[in-house]
């Protein structure tokens, strides 16, 4: 019997600009002086970590000087997002590009937790407001509403609540310590989302917004049913993200008694 797990066939390809820049470390050669460095061995680790992680995001709204290919996060733009779910309360064939996602200036980070046995993260961070906009071409269903057309839209999900959890392993370069980010999990929650959806039904207008409509009196069972989706999204453009910084950022400037080998 089949069970009706959510199955993301071909998942989210992502085009957040990540070049791989192997070579331009030099110039964080210097602890940059946003950067609160903590130790382990602090009995208040957790706050100072939560401190730290929480002053990298208020760095990184107007962007950091060194780390422009990743850009500013609020706004914060995509070129492209695509997906594709075969089954499950969600079957779409679907795309948004010229992405432009708002809010992030506004992330408070609850809690950062680094474990000193594996290196990994525990992260939750809220976000109260969030946009996103862009154009989008889709195809397919969410619960029982056929979906098909293509024009602007936005979201507006409220009360963002995110756990994340990102594995690491380190390694050293040039006498310093790095993260080497290797994948992350979302989870969240939010406790409101309103949408829009111009021209679907290709300009049939009254079923767009009897549409749009069910598709607001309805939030909640339509963004659970969305939730694989936008986690994984989610998950790759911030693991885009974090690689990004922390091929270039010393680990060691966060967390100063993480070991090395020699
Ligand atoms: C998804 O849509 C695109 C663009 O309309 C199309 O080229 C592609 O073949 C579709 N893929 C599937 C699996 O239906
Ligand atoms: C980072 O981890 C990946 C996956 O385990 C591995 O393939 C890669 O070689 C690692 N990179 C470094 C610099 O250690």
């Amino acid at each position: 019997m089949e069970n009706s797990v959510n199955k993301l066939v071909l998942v989210v390809v992502l085009q957040v600009l990540l070049a791989l820049q192997l070579c331009s470390t030099e110039k964080f050669d210097v602890k940059p002086a946003f950067i609160k460095t903590c130790r382990f061995s602090d009995a208040d680790f957790v706050a100072c970590s939560t401190e730290s992680v929480q002053g990298l995001f208020d760095k990184l709204v107007t962007g950091i000087e060194g780390l422009e290919h990743v850009g500013t996060i609020d706004p914060m733009k995509i070129s492209k997002i695509r997906i594709l779910q075969g089954d499950g309360p969600v079957s779409v064939n679907a795309s948004l590009s010229k992405v432009v996602v708002t809010g992030f200036s506004n992330t408070k980070v609850v809690r950062n937790v680094v474990s000193s046995r594996d290196f990994s993260w525990e992260t939750h961070i809220r976000l109260p407001k969030m946009r996103i906009e862009g154009s989008y071409h889709m195809q397919g269903r969410i619960l029982v509403i056929p979906l098909n057309g293509h024009g602007k839209c936005w979201f507006e999900p409220s009360d963002m609540d995110i756990i994340m959890k990102t594995t690491t392993s380190l390694y050293e370069r040039d006498n310093h310590v790095f993260y080497n980010v290797t994948a992350t999990k979302v989870d969240y929650t939010i406790s409101g989302l309103k949408l829009h959806m111009g021209n679907l039904f290709e300009g049939v207008k009254v079923l767009e917004d009897s549409t749009n409509q069910y598709l607001n009196d309805n939030w909640r069972p339509v963004s659970e049913a969305l939730k694989p989706i936008i986690a994984k999204t989610i998950e790759d453009i911030l693991l885009a993200i974090m690689q990004n910084i922390f091929i270039q950022l010393p680990a060691e400037y966060f967390v100063a008694d993480l070991p090395r080998s020699g």
